[in-house]
């Protein structure tokens, strides 16, 4: 039960503990109903939790500001200033902007056919056969083998990408583990390493090497814009692949839907990341009192501002742990909004597009067992997920 002191509800929940991490719903459903900011005395932060309110403080840069570090530990929080997650302002708008520069829409339209001829190739490989775990086999698939080959990784960098970024979430909580300390310092001895001749030219990486030499960019600015590349784009799309599989196996009606109606792919896609976000949060601080419908949350608080469980307020969407591709959701919050919403979700949508024109092409049923969840600090999703792509009755949706 929340208790209310002054003007603030105050509610005793621990969203890191293992039972909040496997399943945080019936926590974040509590913090939605316990009011627009809520003092978690645990963490000693406010957590945002409504849509609404979620919104209006992802645009509020000038108030809410991500450059005193936007995790829970003093490890990723020292990536202040140097990441561009965790910067504000105009050197925050320079690096967003390099960044973002291989990642536009028209960009990646070159990119589509390469990816999608990966993907069918590897549905086909994988169509009428035994089960096999999906997070693994087909939602690792399109960023360790494509997406590291457009960043222009030396092969070391591409083995060991998937460890680094795992570990690199997970260090977002209080009291990190020392296992992801020494993962996440050889991630960045690794970035620190690389150069013009090490990385691949022509790729992204290259393209930004190539701007030093034309002093365009600084070599810092240069493995700024490498890291954000390398740790944000990786599990965030395996995982949101790994639901995006078992939402529309778990719901068979949808998925038949989709098969007569490949136009609504897209829908498909968007739904099943508003329903299962896979970023749980990020955190801001207050440089000035902050108003959240009515509760004043004071200046140099710490405020945890939560996508997952703002795309499933009830206030916003009706029935919203229904997977319903015909919703309208598409201002949903799982990239998040505002002047640091997700610089790689073109990408993400793109990867998840493909897979699904590959299964409706393939004329496949999904059938999904029982997944295992992981228990990232910063991510919520699968570490395994039992999966079968069947041959379907030809001709006849499921
Ligand atoms: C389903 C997959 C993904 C999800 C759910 C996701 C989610 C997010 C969210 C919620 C933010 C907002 C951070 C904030 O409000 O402070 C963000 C930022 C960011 N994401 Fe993603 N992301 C995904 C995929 C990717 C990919 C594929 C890339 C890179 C290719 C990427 C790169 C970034 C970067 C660089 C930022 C920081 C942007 C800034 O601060 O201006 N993400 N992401």
């Amino acid at each position: 039960m929340p208790q209310q002191t002054s003007d603030r509800p105050v509610l005793d929940v621990d969203l890191f503990s293992e039972a909040s991490l496997r399943d945080p719903y019936e926590d974040y459903k509590a913090i939605r109903d316990a009011g627009p900011a809520v003092w978690l005395p645990g963490l000693s932060v406010y957590a945002i939790g409504r849509f609404a309110d979620v919104q209006r403080a992802l645009r509020a840069p000038e108030q809410l500001v991500s450059g005193q570090g936007n995790g829970f530990s003093d490890v990723w929080n020292a990536g202040r200033g140097m990441n561009v997650l965790q910067m504000d302002g105009r050197p925050h708008s320079r690096l967003r902007n390099t960044i973002m520069r291989p990642l536009s829409p028209a960009k990646l339209r070159e990119a589509r056919q390469d990816l999608k001829q990966l993907v069918v190739k590897r549905v086909q490989s994988l169509l009428g056969g035994d089960s096999f775990n999906a997070m693994l086999s087909l939602a690792a698939f399109l960023p360790v083998e494509a997406v590291s080959h457009l960043v222009g990784l030396p092969e070391i960098g591409r083995e060991r990408m998937l460890a680094w970024a795992a570990a690199t979430f997970n260090l977002i909580g209080p009291d990190p583990h020392a296992d992801d300390l020494a993962v996440s310092a050889e991630a960045r001895a690794f970035m620190s390493s690389l150069s013009a001749d090490s990385v691949r030219a022509g790729s992204w990486a290259g393209e930004l090497f190539a701007a030093v030499d034309t002093g365009r960019l600084t070599q810092t600015e240069v493995l700024q814009a490498i890291s954000a590349y390398v740790i944000p784009s990786l599990d965030t799309t395996i995982l949101a692949k790994g639901h995006l599989l078992h939402d529309l196996a778990a719901n068979p009606g949808q998925w038949a839907a989709l098969r007569q109606n490949p136009g609504k792919i897209p829908a498909a896609v968007l739904e099943s990341a508003r329903r299962n976000s896979v970023l749980r949060f990020f955190s801001r601080v207050a440089m000035e009192d902050y108003d959240v419908s009515g509760v004043t949350i004071p200046k140099g608080a710490r405020v945890m501002i939560l996508y997952a469980c703002a795309n499933r307020d009830e206030r916003r969407y009706p029935d919203p742990d229904l997977y319903d591709i015909d919703r309208d959701q598409r201002d949903l919050l799982a990239w998040g909004t505002g002047p640091h919403m997700c610089a790689g979700m073109n990408l993400a949508k793109l990867e998840m597009e493909v897979l699904l024109e590959a299964l409706v092409e393939a004329d496949a049923e999904l059938v999904a067992g029982t997944p295992t969840m992981g228990l990232n600090r910063g991510l919520y999703g699968y570490a395994d997920l039992p999966f079968q792509i069947r041959r379907a009755a030809r001709g006849v949706p499921a």
